[in-house]
């Protein structure tokens, strides 16, 4: 890495939400790495405080904490611990999310509880997170909000969708809600110097997408003689024009350009880092 890159973020406080494992701990890892000063936090608690161990180990700064995005008085008090030992947060990352509900992996078809569960944390959890420490960047006029959608929240993709995806119907659904989240609140922050931004992931091999291969095999004979591994590469080979997955480093490089100064007139935006995938 140049020292610029080093010095990135120097200094920054960063706020992350879901970092117990997957993107949110990588989207951790760089931020630290650029010199962001991290708070973790997850509701499995334990897995924040490894994310936050590690970061800390390689010579970062990470203090952790468990928190459940869905209920602001969880939040609060973990918001004002990273305020009273970090400072003030410059860099907010709600990324915790869920695919569905309990027993998603195996089902054929969505219920109310995949709704609920996919509203609750991708769209009422990520406005929780922005609520908690909205105030006081409003107040500083400075603030870098970068919000972790999908680029299953853009469009249906047609045949493949009717086939195979239509127990991911409340996700991508609130993922979308995530994106127009993310247009109206550039707009309210704006004037206060806040930039507010979505990053919209493609596809990379977490417990997440091990839970929509088992998915896929569920509703479709063809994955029935493949690892739930082997249908996320044939699905990368198939829709990707890049042909690879994308790692949660991916992403978090993504994150830091978009809470740096270089992103400085970039809001309301919601930027694909899919390996080319076309939704249309
Ligand atoms: N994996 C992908 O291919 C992919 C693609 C597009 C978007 N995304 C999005 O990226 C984000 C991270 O996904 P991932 O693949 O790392 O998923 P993951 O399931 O591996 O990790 C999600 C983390 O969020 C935490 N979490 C869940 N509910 C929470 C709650 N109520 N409060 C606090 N933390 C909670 C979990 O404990 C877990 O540590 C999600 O918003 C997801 O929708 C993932």
């Amino acid at each position: 890495m140049s020292s610029s890159m080093a010095t990135q973020l120097q200094g920054k406080v960063a706020f992350i939400t879901g970092a117990g494992r997957g993107i949110g701990a990588g989207i951790a890892s760089v931020l630290a790495s650029r010199g962001a000063l991290v708070a973790v936090c997850d509701v499995d608690g334990s897995a924040a405080q490894e994310t936050a161990d590690h970061i800390n180990t390689a010579g970062g700064r990470a203090i952790a904490g468990a928190v459940d995005v869905t209920e602001p008085d969880s939040l609060q008090p973990f918001t004002s611990r990273a305020i009273a030992e970090l400072g003030d947060i410059d860099i907010c990352v709600p990324n915790a999310g869920v695919i569905g509900g309990k027993g998603f992996a195996t089902r054929k078809d969505f219920t109310k509880q995949d709704w609920d569960m996919t509203f609750a944390v991708n769209v009422h959890g990520v406005a929780n997170t922005v609520d908690s420490v909205k105030q006081q960047m409003m107040t500083r006029e400075q603030g870098k909000i970068v919000i972790i959608a999908s680029h299953g929240g853009r469009k249906p993709r047609g045949v493949a969708d009717r086939a195979r995806g239509s127990a991911q119907q409340p996700y991508a659904v609130s993922k979308a809600a995530a994106i127009q989240y993310t247009h109206f609140l550039a707009m309210e922050l704006g004037a206060y110097n806040i930039n507010v931004n979505a990053v919209c992931p493609g596809r990379l091999w977490t417990p997440m997408w091990e839970a929509i291969a088992i998915n896929h095999k569920e509703l479709d004979p063809a994955f029935a003689d493949m690892t739930p591994h082997e249908i996320f590469i044939e699905q990368i080979k198939a829709t990707m024009p890049l042909g690879r997955p994308q790692t949660p480093e991916d992403i978090g490089k993504t994150v830091a350009f978009l809470a740096s100064d270089d992103s400085s007139e970039i809001t309301g935006q919601a930027i694909n880092v899919n390996g080319g995938a076309i939704f249309s």
